[in-house]
């Protein structure tokens, strides 16, 4: 009993000191129990607080019990070096980018989810009872939408290890003290930087230490 018991509070200390819990979501941008959200096509209000994007029961994606769809895998644009950017459409490159499916499917299809403005964030119900839906405010957005190819490279797989690059950082970065992850097949992501748990109690959600270093060795 006693050597399970230090087993115990050595997985929980830890799991603690692993897990960086500053970002609460009751009164954030996040919450949409309290105030709701009014973006586009009017204003949803989640039924409780965790409701929007977890689901107890019939999930979407079994971790983190995700209840939300990914979006749709049309018209992803990513970030390449040239203002075109590159298509995801899975047909070149796949060596070193991700295909538009293994992105919607990743922690940034998660994020994307609402922070696209063409997957609806929730449905409301106007006085005819019609379900209406609500999407991210485009003056919030600006030009995101699908095209991200003026910020930071998402779904690239990090050349790890390269010259001017970190070692793989897929067993964690304690090196740096970041809790800086990787996507699918150690790909950058919306998730690399930003976690809606593990992060700083600023509206900005990001990760700890110093992001940019996890994988750039500069
Ligand atoms: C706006 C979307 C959103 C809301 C609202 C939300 N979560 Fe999460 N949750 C996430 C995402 C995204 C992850 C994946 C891990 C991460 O980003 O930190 C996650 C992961 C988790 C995890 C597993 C991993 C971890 O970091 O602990 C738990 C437990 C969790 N959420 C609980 C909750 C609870 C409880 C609530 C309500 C107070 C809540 N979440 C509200 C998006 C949300
Ligand atoms: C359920 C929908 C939903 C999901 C999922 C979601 N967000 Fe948001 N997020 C919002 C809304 C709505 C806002 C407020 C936008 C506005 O002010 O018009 C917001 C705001 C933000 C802000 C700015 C907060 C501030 O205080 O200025 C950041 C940063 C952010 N989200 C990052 C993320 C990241 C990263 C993820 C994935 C881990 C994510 N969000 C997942 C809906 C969502
Ligand atoms: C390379 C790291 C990195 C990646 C990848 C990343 N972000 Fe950010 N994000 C940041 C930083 C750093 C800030 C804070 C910028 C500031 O305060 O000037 C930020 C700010 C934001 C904001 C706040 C709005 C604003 O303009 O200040 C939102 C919303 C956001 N990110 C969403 C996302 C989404 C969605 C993705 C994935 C498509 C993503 N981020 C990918 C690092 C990143
Ligand atoms: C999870 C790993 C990861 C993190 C964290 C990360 N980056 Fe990157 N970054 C990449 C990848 C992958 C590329 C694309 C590299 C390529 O194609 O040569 C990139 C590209 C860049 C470029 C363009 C370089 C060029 O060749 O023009 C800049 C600048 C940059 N990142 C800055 C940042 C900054 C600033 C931060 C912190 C806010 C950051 N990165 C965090 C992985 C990361």
């Amino acid at each position: 009993m006693i050597g399970l018991g230090v087993v115990a509070a050595a997985l929980i200390a830890s799991r603690v000191s692993a897990s960086i819990v500053g970002y609460p979501i009751s009164g954030s941008k996040h919450d949409f129990k309290t105030t709701g959200y009014t973006g586009d096509g009017g204003t949803f209000v989640g039924h409780n607080k965790c409701g929007t994007c977890h689901a107890a029961h019939k999930v979407k994606k079994v971790s983190p019990l995700w209840g939300r769809d990914n979006p749709t895998a049309t018209g992803w644009i990513v970030w390449n070096g040239q203002d075109a950017g590159q298509a995801l459409d899975g047909t070149e490159n796949t060596a070193e980018f991700l295909s538009a499916a293994e992105l919607t499917g990743t922690g940034t299809g998660m994020c994307m989810s609402c922070h696209d403005g063409q997957t609806a964030i929730g449905t409301y119900k106007d006085a005819t009872g019609t379900s209406v839906p609500v999407y991210m405010r485009a003056a919030y957005r600006g030009t995101w939408g699908r095209a991200l190819a003026d910020m930071h490279p998402v779904g690239h797989v990090v050349p790890f290890g390269a010259p001017g690059w970190k070692a793989d950082l897929a067993a964690g970065n304690a090196a740096s003290g970041s809790n800086v992850a990787t996507e699918a097949r150690g790909s950058v992501g919306c998730t690399s930087c930003h976690s809606m748990h593990s992060s700083s109690p600023s509206g900005k959600i990001l990760r700890a230490g110093e992001r940019c270093l996890s994988c750039h060795d500069k």
